[in-house]
Order: structure tokens, then sequence, then C-alpha cells
């Protein structure tokens, strides 16, 4: 079997997605800061977003994702990447947002497990801003995103248990 347009495949859609993987990622390491809703309840008398959702978070994440596309321009020399890196980085933050809200909307308290929602609602965020400055992702590489992203949350997890920082392996 031959490998190579697979890895290709990976590649590619790790190149476009790596920015809204940054925004992501970085703002977990945040222990605290103002929420976004301001602690406003929704009409449904639950929180609007709740607490995992920061302004500090935001920043963390947009600061870090756009460097990560501003270095991409440098690797790659194509400046395509500042605005995907900047473009990617809001929709990816925007989707975790959306996310949070649909969690609260379904009684879901900060933090409870929403499979597949919370793992991969900021691929959906970053790839619907990107259609909208007229970046499209191949259907091949928007698939492969989420399955890479899937396998990588489980094995980032592992490794926080392992390490003990988190008390369970999931
Ligand atoms: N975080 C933040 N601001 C954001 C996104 C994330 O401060 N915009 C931080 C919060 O400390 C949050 C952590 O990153 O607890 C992990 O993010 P996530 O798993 O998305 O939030 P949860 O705490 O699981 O909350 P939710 O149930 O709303 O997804
Ligand atoms: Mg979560």
């Amino acid at each position: 079997m031959n490998l190579s347009p697979i890895l290709t495949l990976i590649a590619e859609a790790l190149k476009i997605y790596l920015p809204a993987m940054v925004a992501n990622a970085t703002p977990v390491f945040l222990k605290q800061g103002k929420p976004l809703d301001l602690g406003a309840k929704f009409i449904d008398g639950k929180r609007v977003l709740g607490d995992g959702k920061t302004f500090e978070g935001l920043a963390i994440g947009l600061f870090f994702g756009t460097y990560s596309g501003i270095i991409e321009t440098l690797v790659f020399k194509n400046l395509v990447f500042i605005r995907i890196g900047l473009i990617a980085s809001i929709g990816a933050l925007l989707g975790d947002v959306s996310g949070s809200f649909i969690k609260r909307r379904l009684g879901l308290k900060r933090g409870d497990p929403a499979p597949i929602l919370d793992q991969l609602d900021f691929i959906y965020g970053a790839t619907l801003l990107l259609y909208l400055i007229g970046v499209t992702v191949t259907l091949e590489k928007f698939i492969a995103i989420q399955v890479i992203t899937l396998i990588l949350h489980i094995v980032t997890n592992r490794i926080a248990y392992v390490l003990k920082l988190k008390p369970v392996p999931w």
C-alpha cells in the first residue's frame, strides 16, 4: 500500500488547520478569567455560555493562533497563511463558544462531556469562517482533520493521565 497520498493529505490538512488548533488549545492553560457572558443567564434560566469561556481565553487563542499563521507564512513562504491564521483562529474560537452555548441549552454544566461537539466544534467554526473569506477546504481535508483531531485528543489525554495532569485517561 502506498502511504504517501495519505501522508500528503494529513500534512495538507494540518497546514490549513494548525492556527485553528493552536487557537483552540492555548486557552486551556488559563486557570480563570472574566466570563464572556459576564455571568448572564439566557431565557431558559441557564448561563448563556458559562465560566469556561473567558475574554482572556479569546485573547490568548487569537494571539497564538494568529502567531502560528505568521510562522507558517515564513516557513511556507506564502502570505495566505496570515489570513488563514487570523480568520481560522477567530472561527475556531467562535465555534468553541457556540459549542458551549449549545451545551448550556442542553442543560450540561461547564466541563460536562459532550463527545464530538467538545472536540470538533472549533473545526466547524474555523471551516465556516474560512469559507466565508473564500478559502474552501476540500471534503477530504475536512474529514481528515476531524479524524486527526479525535485521535490527537485520545493520545494527549492518555499522556496527560500518565503524567498525572489528569485524574482519568479520557
Ligand atoms: N477557556 C477560556 N476561554 C475560552 C476557551 C477556554 O478561558 N474562550 C479555558 C477555560 O478555563 C476552560 C478551559 O479553557 O475551562 C477548557 O476549555 P473547554 O474545554 O472548551 O471548556 P469547558 O470548561 O469544558 O467548558 P464547556 O462545558 O463550556 O465546554
Ligand atoms: Mg471541555
